[in-house]
């Protein structure tokens, strides 16, 4: 969850260290730190909270040297303070090293090491790779590192540097993302890729046990044993301007209204002449290797879990496939059966979160397929897949996620569209008709954004209630749990998402005169449904704000407030109906002062278990 940037070549080590450090900081943000080597000393400024405190200490007194390694951090082992942020260095402060990730035997290696007489000043796990590398040290850093790590239980990638070494930076991944940037005459190292970009746009990924070391003319990798390896060279499409906020307060508000663009981008590449949906050559399954396919498991977490909820409800629907749900977490401790050789679906936007990856690599150990979704190119578990769709979102630097989200969906939905046609269940014309309105889905968007006032004025009228329910059916259910976690996760209001039918079987105990609900009441094949669902809560006097579609007058005088979403067919109304609901959270946390882009507690990416 942490972000590590190292910068070696001629530029000022303090605007690169630090401009790479504001690129990371939706990683962590509880506290950061950068080191340089200068004349020979290790030179160090670290400070708890937000990055702004650390450009502050950082234009009094600034690093001086042409080699650097800097650190954002989301707290694991011990309380954000400024001894325990990192780098984190050894007895003689020669080392400095900073982490991301997690030591599990850090306590048992910490107590071998300080009977060894070594001196610890933080509560983290990370200072005791510091202080093994101290001890493994015999003139070479890389060799020192590599029996560091051999003692190391976790997952986790470092960048190390030391006086004694002071042309390098070294680094090592097992488990957490490290990516090697190459530039002309200065190289850099970054846990992501948007830390790189504003200097290069090469890059080289390091697997699980390598290490690379990293000079200002070159860069050499090897493998756990030390032996020199080859590796390859990726040129990433993102551009430094994609990371930008421009206009818009918020990143997150930027990344709504990338949404009609984001979804054109897919329509013009995915679907070809003829309506053939065609996913990249990043997709390597064949059609005969998925025309008999007749179960899929989808695992993910946080919003991709609910984007996954929605993949089963299309999967079942359009191509009759038997179709599983999990959140990561669960599914990788609960040996389920894996029967039918079912395939598996890893949906990530950044395509590095410990959990899903974990549950990829319980699939990939029953010898399973895998499918992800993935908006980051080269990550994780974009590799580790048999196959993978990418969502050609652009970076998302919010936390909360929306553009991935939303461009997750109709992945799901061209997927599903694809495994129809393989498996006859519905005919070129129902398809065709379909991608036609998938074409349509741009111009709605725009037309729901365009509206967004009217949601503004809505949040102002609820920006102080504490306690909102969200409910839908069928398709929309996972909406109501997406809607629910966008508003608690950056306004820190209570919400819970539930299917609407379900409220009698207990939740409705909650709702009182005045308790705010949000209706996700699309016209759709469970619409008169959610009416009479509707209808229980105003008779004991909720505040209903609905979602339904333009037109439709009967919601008009059902709810306090409706937002109307513009028609379409049900497949692809968690799409439209996203909108609003993103939007609403937005406004809410904003009227309420909260920090959108970087809610407390949380990290974009979450990398540790
Ligand atoms: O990168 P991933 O899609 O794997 O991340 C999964 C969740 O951590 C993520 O969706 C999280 O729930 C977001 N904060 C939701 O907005």
């Amino acid at each position: 969850m942490c972000g590590i940037i190292g910068y070696i070549g001629d530029k000022d080590i303090n605007s690169v260290l630090m401009a790479g450090l504001w690129r990371l900081e939706y990683r962590g943000y509880d506290s950061s730190g950068v080191a340089s080597i200068s004349n020979g000393d290790l030179e160090i400024r670290k400070i708890k909270g937000r990055l702004m405190n650390l450009q502050e200490i950082l234009s009094e007194k600034p690093l001086t040297g042409n080699l650097g390694i800097g650190h954002t951090r989301w707290a694991t082992h011990g309380e954000p303070s400024e001894k325990n942020a990192h780098p984190q260095v050894d007895c003689k402060s020669s080392i400095a090293v900073v982490h991301n990730g997690i030591i599990e035997n850090y306590y048992y290696l910490r107590e071998e090491l300080i009977k060894r007489r070594h001196f610890f000043n933080s509560n983290t796990d990370t200072e005791v790779i510091a202080h093994l590398i101290e001890e493994n040290y015999e003139g070479n850093l890389k060799d020192s590192v590599l029996k560091t790590v051999s003692f190391l239980e976790g997952s986790y990638a470092i960048a190390v540097i030391s006086v004694r070494e002071p042309d390098k930076i070294v680094v090592y991944r097992s488990g957490a993302p490290m990516i090697v940037g190459l530039g002309k005459k200065e190289n850099l190292v970054a846990s992501d890729i948007p830390a790189l970009l504003d200097h290069t746009r090469n890059i080289i990924v390091l697997e699980d046990g390598e290490l690379a070391v990293v000079r200002k003319d070159e860069v050499d990798f090897y493998n756990k044993k030390g032996e020199k390896i080859v590796k390859e060279k990726r040129k990433i499409m993102w551009k430094a301007e994609s990371l930008e906020k421009g206009e818009f307060p918020h990143y997150m508000l930027k990344e709504i209204h990338e949404q009609p663009d984001v979804i054109k981008r897919n329509i013009d590449c995915r679907i070809k002449g003829n309506n053939e949906i065609c996913f990249g050559e990043s997709f390597r399954f064949l059609p005969k290797d998925l025309v008999n396919l007749s179960n899929i498991i989808i695992q993910a977490c946080g919003t991709s879990w609910h984007a996954g909820y929605v993949g089963k409800y299309l999967f079942e629907e359009l191509a009759r496939i038997r179709t599983e749900i999990d959140i990561s977490s669960e599914f990788r401790y609960r040996n389920p059966i894996m029967d039918g050789e079912p395939l598996v679906i890893a949906i990530s936007q950044s395509g590095e979160t410990a959990d899903t990856l974990a549950g990829l690599r319980e699939a990939k150990a029953k010898f399973l397929r895998i499918l992800s979704i993935v908006n980051v190119y080269g990550s994780t578990i974009a590799r580790e897949s048999d196959s993978t769709i990418y969502l050609n979102a652009g970076p998302e630097i919010g936390v909360a996620s929306t553009k991935a989200y939303t461009a997750q969906l109709l992945q799901l939905y061209f997927l599903s569209l694809y495994l129809s046609k393989l498996k006859w269940t519905l005919t070129d014309s129902e398809i065709a008709k379909k991608l036609e309105e998938v074409k349509e889905l741009p111009k709605k968007i725009r037309k729901i954004l365009k509206n967004k006032d009217k949601i503004k004025e809505i949040a102002e009228k609820f920006r102080d209630a504490r306690d909102f329910m969200f409910i839908g059916r069928g398709i929309n259910y996972p909406s109501a749990l997406e809607g629910a976690l966008k508003l608690k996760e950056i306004s820190y209001i209570h919400a819970t998402g539930y299917p609407a039918g379900e409220m009698k079987h207990g939740p409705i105990a909650l709702i009182t005169e005045g308790s705010p609900v949000v209706a996700i009441a699309p016209k759709s094949s469970v619409y008169d449904k959610m009416l009479n669902n509707i209808e229980e809560l105003r008779s004991r006097k909720a505040r209903i704000i609905i979602i339904g579609t333009e037109g439709d007058k009967v919601i008009k005088d059902l709810g306090e407030e409706v937002v109307y979403i513009p028609p379409c067919e049900e497949g692809l109304s968690p799409i439209l109906v996203a909108v609003p609901l993103q939007l609403f959270a937005y406004y809410i946390a904003v009227l309420n002062g909260r920090d959108v882009d970087r809610p407390r507690n949380l990290a974009k990416s979450v990398t540790v278990e």
